[in-house]
């Protein structure tokens, strides 16, 4: 199998206050690093109202904004970038749908959430936010470019 080697794909993911509260952080990270993608930032974080408000932005006209910042920032969150060949839209299928109610059986939410309002995580939504939203939760040299002795048997 050809080495990939390409621009490396990354994607930021967030264990949001609830999945760190339930004890879910080592659930999460093990079903992203068992598909073969690659851990290469993380850091436990209390985001600033203000922090969740940058980081929601898009949202800001949304019924649901400021509860979702006052959620955010409501405790302890795992931030992360994960590194690999279609990390960001397979991330999100690892995730499963917004709605806990709708995402399926074997995914994270569906497995390990009930309401969309406490669905323990989230996984930028395309390269656009990907780039944004690392770059709001990390500074460069927070990210760490290594090889892994399993890449050559996952690529
Ligand atoms: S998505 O996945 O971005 O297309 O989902 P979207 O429906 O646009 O939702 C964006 C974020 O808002 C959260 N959300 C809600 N929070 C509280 N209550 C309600 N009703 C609700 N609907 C959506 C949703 O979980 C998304 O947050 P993240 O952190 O990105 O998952």
């Amino acid at each position: 199998q050809e080495a990939y080697a390409a621009e490396k794909e990354r994607t930021f993911i967030a264990i949001k206050p609830d999945g760190v509260q339930r004890g879910l952080i080592s659930e999460i990270i093990s079903r992203f690093e068992r598909k073969g993608f690659k851990l290469v930032a993380i850091k436990i974080v209390v985001p600033s109202k203000d922090f969740a408000k940058k980081h929601y932005h898009d949202l800001s006209e949304g019924p649901f904004f400021n509860g979702l910042c006052d959620f955010l920032s409501s405790g302890p969150v795992i931030a992360m970038v994960w590194e690999g060949e279609g990390v960001i839209k397979y991330g999100r299928k690892l995730i499963g749908a917004t709605d806990p109610q709708k995402s399926e059986p074997g995914t994270i939410r569906g497995d390990l959430a009930v309401v969309v309002g406490r669905n323990i995580i989230h996984g930028s939504d395309g390269p656009e936010t990907a780039k944004d939203e690392i770059n709001l939760w990390f500074k460069p040299e927070e990210l760490v470019t290594y090889t892994s002795n399993a890449e050559k048997w996952i690529y």
